[in-house]
């Protein structure tokens, strides 16, 4: 039990996470705080009302998915392109022939303490315009563990006090990678040439990924206009004008405020599963639980916009 179990959110607020149901596009959803199962249609047919209707729907639940989607990595990379510009994918070389479809390895016989993703995060979050929305799709999934879970950071702002809220609106958080690149450090032990995460190959800027940006740390969904808490455990270092060991206790309760079992959703991976989240209301990690299976996924990114901050201070 930590220290703030006797303040966490209880499952007794109000549901908000109801089915869409639009013309075309209709939703299950997943738990009572997010996520849903999109139903009935392919990805890669979806007219231009029903992809409309697809995005309204991400908006409302802020990871959808779709079991037994027959996508190739370019009929991926045209879906994704839908949203928008691709993303600065600032980890991967991507698949060959396709550099921006990302692959997310672990092999059966890798044990390592650290996966990609494993950490709660929003996907690189210290770039200057971290993408906005991230497609995942599962090639080789273990029989069982492996699953991704999602936390809902609209919810979390919301049920946060008035105080609390008037005192994060005007502040910036320093969103930069060096959790990661520490942690990579400790298991690879080595400085500037870091080539690998686990099984996944890596080209990577860390003087730039270290430097990171500062964002607004209460933004506002440019589209939906939902106002949603944007920290995370792995790139939130500081905060603008601060010294690490003032804002490090107000990071770390935020980090386990937004975090919390009521905000969450998990998806049971399947061959053939895609799963798509919006990073700008939601946290999410992977779970590094299936030693001896081999786990494969292909991952691409929509260039975001620089984050806006919800309140003009
Ligand atoms: C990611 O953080 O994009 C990867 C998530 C996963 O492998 O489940």
């Amino acid at each position: 039990m930590s220290s703030m179990d006797t303040d966490l959110i209880h499952d007794d607020q109000p549901y908000k996470n109801h089915p869409y149901q639009g013309k075309q596009i209709k939703t299950l959803p997943l738990a009572s705080s997010m996520g849903a199962e999109v139903l009935d249609v392919q990805l890669k047919d979806l007219d231009d009302e029903a992809f409309e209707e697809l995005k309204e729907a991400l908006w409302h639940h802020k990871m959808i998915f779709l079991r037994k989607q027959n996508l190739s990595p370019a009929d991926q990379l045209e879906f994704t392109k839908r949203f928008g510009e691709l993303g600065t994918d600032a980890y991967t070389t991507g698949l060959p022939g396709f550099p921006d479809v990302q692959p997310v390895i672990k092999e059966a016989d890798t044990k390592s303490k650290i996966i990609f993703g494993g950490g709660h995060h929003t996907d690189s979050a210290f770039l200057e315009r971290p993408p906005s929305i991230s497609v995942l799709h599962g090639i080789e999934i273990p029989p069982y563990g492996g699953d991704t879970i999602w936390y809902n950071s609209v919810m979390a702002y919301e049920s946060l006090s008035a105080g609390m809220k008037k005192m994060l609106a005007p502040l910036k958080v320093h969103m930069a990678a060096d959790r990661v690149i520490g942690s990579m450090k400790k298991v690879v032990e080595q400085t500037k040439n870091m080539t690998s995460m686990t099984d996944i190959e890596l080209e990577i800027d860390i003087d730039a990924m270290m430097r990171g940006n500062f964002h607004p740390m209460v933004r506002k969904h440019p589209e939906s206009g939902q106002v949603s808490l944007y920290v995370d455990g792995v790139y939130s270092v500081n905060i603008e004008g601060m010294e690490r060991r003032e804002s490090e206790p107000l990071l770390k309760f935020l980090h386990e405020h937004a975090t919390q079992e009521f905000f969450c959703c998990r998806l049971r991976w399947e061959e053939d599963t895609v799963a798509i989240w919006d990073n700008r209301i939601c946290l999410h990690r992977a779970f590094n639980d299936y030693d001896g299976f081999r786990r494969e996924l292909h991952r691409t990114t929509v260039m975001g916009e620089k984050p806006q901050a919800a309140f003009e201070s």
